[in-house]
């Protein structure tokens, strides 16, 4: 009993609950690296921790990990891939608003399985050419479907057929004729596309496309064999996709706080837009600044929060507690937390403010408890063992770079000394500002070389999908669980203690010593 108590004062002294840490450390702001975790006794397995998470009254996550509103990260087909894997995707506004609706809207109709827009190519292409767009697009397929001028299907190009050998005779000379494809109606694919699709494919041997068209005969879809066998997988998976009430996957859109041309709040555009998102199902909107605690922010939340009374908002960014409290008294429920902290921000540098993200954190979710909203710790994430750290202190973490290289973000995929990149890039960098972006950074549209851009144009190495870069996320959010004893997140927030590293601990903590064969992701 007394050893007990020895270890467990000796254990008190040096690793730390929030609550005496970070004011222990109040003349210091720290980041992820600055800090590890302590172990505790534990009856959990990584396997059985929960992740499910309420960011507010209606938004519900399966698991707490949102992709950034950034032009090179969340458009729909990343919103999709976020919401199936559980998570949550913020469309971002560096575009046309009707383009953004459209976004939205691609993601609340997802039927899971089926492609809507397939790659299709037409009767007068010649075999090379459908060869060179494999190449140039960097497709993992060869079969395609075949349409006229009008979309109307006239055939299926095989995979088998798309060969260089075939390079100069035309599609329509190899094409799986119209009458010989297997097709279903649009209408006739029921509640549960997915159950038609696989009863098909079981009672035809050998088929693995099924494509969808409309009355018309135009071609509307695709549904792959091997989609539904991942998806049948899926529906015994731990971490189920995040849906809406009538089963449409969760997507959000990021707002900005849009001024007229006399530089004052144009409430009238503001809601007529959100208006439009939310009949097109959106589940939460993001008002998204770099200075959340600022009067055009707090007002664009407040005429959200009137006009729309349920709707979820989001609003940021922040790193103070007035900040926080100002943003839930306007009505927001959940607040981005992160001034500077993102891969590709030079807020910092540029205009010397922002904060540590741990510190910020801290100092935010005290404020946050009070006034009975959640946060959300946005950017810096390089790694699992980070969102651990920043879900101690928050409901989820907003990634951007980690996410960036993936299929699903926006972009091409470029090649440089044989190695794959996409690109990204700030929203407060030149080139996205320009594209739109600078209200975010309280400049006029369309900046001219005045303006002191707060972010960088950059690379990221291309890293397959969002499925699989998640799949390593969770864990590693798994496995940080199992060590705190901790079976939810919640339980995570509550047993966290903290302790500092020093610069020799912090290269003790990454591989050393050793010739590395193969990197851990
Ligand atoms: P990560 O580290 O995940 O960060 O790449 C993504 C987050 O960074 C923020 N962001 C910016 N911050 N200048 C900044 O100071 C910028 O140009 C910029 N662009 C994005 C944003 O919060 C995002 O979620």
């Amino acid at each position: 009993m007394a050893a007990t108590r020895q270890s467990d004062t000796s254990d008190s002294q040096f690793y730390q609950p929030a609550e005496q840490f970070f004011p222990a450390n109040d003349r210091l702001a720290l980041t992820f690296d600055d800090i590890t975790l302590a172990t505790l006794y534990s009856e959990i397995l990584p396997r059985d921790t929960q992740l499910d998470t309420m960011l507010a009254e209606g938004l519900h996550l399966n698991i707490p990990v949102i992709s950034s509103d950034m032009d090179t990260v969340t458009e729909s087909r990343m919103a999709i891939a976020m919401a199936l894997n559980g998570g949550l995707g913020l469309i971002h506004y560096n575009m046309p608003e009707r383009q953004q609706l459209s976004e939205v809207s691609r993601v609340k109709n997802h039927v899971h399985g089926l492609i809507q827009e397939p790659i299709k190519v037409t009767p007068g292409q010649s075999i090379g050419d459908v060869l060179a767009l494999i190449e140039q697009k960097k497709f993992g397929f060869s079969t395609f479907p075949v349409v006229d001028e009008k979309g109307k299907l006239v055939g299926l190009l095989s995979g088998h057929v798309v060969k260089p050998r075939y390079a100069k005779k035309k599609v329509s000379e190899a094409l799986t004729p119209r009458s010989q494809v297997h097709t279903v109606k649009n209408k006739e694919l029921g509640k549960d596309p997915i159950a038609r699709a696989d009863k098909f494919f079981t009672e035809h041997i050998g088929i693995h496309k099924l494509l969808v068209v409309d009355d018309q005969d135009h071609l509307c879809g695709l549904i792959t064999m091997s989609d539904v066998e991942r998806i049948t997988q899926e529906r015994i998976a731990q971490f189920k996709p995040a849906r809406d009430a009538h089963f449409h996957l969760l997507c959000g859109a990021a707002v900005s706080a849009t001024r007229n041309a006399f530089g004052e709040l144009d409430r009238a555009r503001i809601l007529n837009h959100v208006g439009a998102l939310v009949e097109r199902g959106v589940d939460v909107v993001a008002v998204s600044t770099a200075h959340g605690h600022s009067k055009g922010i707090g007002d664009t939340v407040k005429v959200l929060r009137d006009a729309f009374p349920k709707l979820p908002i989001i609003a940021g960014n922040v790193t103070s507690a007035a900040a926080v409290e100002f943003l839930a008294g306007c009505g927001a429920n959940a607040i981005k937390v992160g001034q500077g902290p993102g891969s590709i921000c030079t807020t910092r540098i540029v205009a010397g403010v922002g904060i540590p993200q741990m510190t910020a954190l801290y100092v935010c979710s005290r404020a946050a408890a009070k006034k009975k909203v959640t946060i959300l710790a946005d950017g810096g994430i390089t790694k699992s063992g980070d969102i651990v750290k920043a879900l101690t202190l928050s409901q989820a973490v907003i990634c951007g770079g980690i996410f960036a290289g993936c299929n699903e973000a926006p972009g091409e995929v470029v090649e440089i000394s044989g190695k794959l990149y996409k690109q990204y890039r700030g929203m407060g960098s030149f080139a996205a500002m320009k594209a739109g972006s600078a209200a975010r950074y309280g400049h006029l549209p369309n900046p001219t070389q005045k303006v002191a851009p707060e972010g960088v144009e950059a690379l990221k190495e291309a890293c397959g999908s969002v499925d699989r870069v998640l799949a390593q996320l969770i864990g590693g959010i798994q496995s940080g669980m199992g060590y705190l004893g901790a079976a939810n997140l919640s339980q995570l927030r509550d047993k966290a203690r903290y302790t500092r590293v020093s610069p020799a601990g912090m290269r003790e903590a990454a591989p050393h010593d050793v010739v590395e064969l193969k990197t851990g992701n």
